[in-house]
């Protein structure tokens, strides 16, 4: 198996108990999930996690997080946090402390929850849209210099961006007023597109997989573990959720090629069943 990491996003775990709209209970998906992967033959080399970890940003939410996740943790996988709106910064510093640790901190943004590490080949930069007490995001100045600086480090090899926001329109309505905000993408577009070597920017927040052209590279959305947004492109579509099927990313590494995304839906399928009878013969 090539080098490859997850990405799971959305995962809006409440405290024990809580649903999540009083209708979704995100922890019993996140226990499935965590199980699904856990059963598949090959670890992966890390799991990038783009936003909304929790619920409301409180401290008992990411115990209840970390106490879902802890199976990942026993199997020694590694774990790659990003902050997403409904995270808070300070209960998933302190939270998030042991799986940060090994990560230097020159390669740390010590104002905002921002850093870059490498999985196998590839440089993840994770940065962070967080702006507290709104839905959208934010980047400004600070922390665009800092990704400036962190592309700057390394200008040949692979570069994933991790974000919560998105920094393009879906075409679904009540999510694009508050995707990353309209006066940060110009910027944001510029260093990217300088960069030269940002292989994918993988985000969060739409609970949808959704791919975009920009700024020279791949942009994506991922799907949650949970709920989905409803897909309806009418501009003046009611905000709602479906309980499409879980799923969540999976990253892979093909030499001589670059990164290749699929989409790992969890659940129980019937399968796999064979194409070919014993003896080669497709079967008819
Ligand atoms: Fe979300
Ligand atoms: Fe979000």
């Amino acid at each position: 198996m090539p080098m490859h990491f997850l990405q799971l996003t959305d995962l809006h775990i409440k405290r024990p108990g809580r649903l999540a709209y009083r209708r979704v209970d995100s922890a019993a998906y996140l226990a499935r999930c965590v199980a699904h992967i856990l059963a598949q033959p090959e670890k992966p080399d890390a799991i990038v996690l783009t936003g909304d970890l929790v619920d409301a940003g409180a401290p008992e939410e990411y115990t209840h997080l970390r106490a879902l996740l802890a199976p990942l943790d026993a199997a020694g996988v590694r774990m790659l946090p990003v902050l997403g709106n409904h995270d808070g910064r300070d209960a998933a510093r302190e939270a998030f402390a042991d799986w940060l640790a090994p990560i230097p901190a020159n390669a740390q943004d010590t104002r905002a929850f921002q850093y870059w590490t490498d999985i196998g080949d590839v440089r993840l930069i994770a940065i962070d849209t967080l702006d507290t007490g709104h839905p959208g995001g934010r980047l400004g100045v600070q922390r665009l210099d800092w990704l400036a600086e962190a592309l700057a480090r390394e200008t040949q090899r692979p570069t994933v961006i991790a974000m919560h926001h998105p920094p393009f329109a879906t075409g679904i309505g009540h999510m694009d007023v508050q995707s990353l905000a309209p006066e940060d993408i110009p910027a944001f577009a510029q260093i990217v597109r300088a960069a030269g070597n940002v292989e994918r920017i993988i985000c969060g927040h739409l609970h949808r997989s959704i791919d975009v052209r920009f700024a020279g590279t791949v942009a994506s959305t991922c799907p949650s573990p949970a709920h989905q947004v409803a897909l309806d492109l009418d501009p003046d579509a009611a905000p709602g959720f479906v309980m499409e099927p879980p799923a969540y990313k999976v990253h892979a590494w093909v030499a001589g090629q670059g990164l290749v995304s699929h989409l790992a839906y969890v659940g129980q399928f019937d399968g796999p069943h064979p194409f070919f009878e014993p003896d080669g013969r497709l079967i008819d």
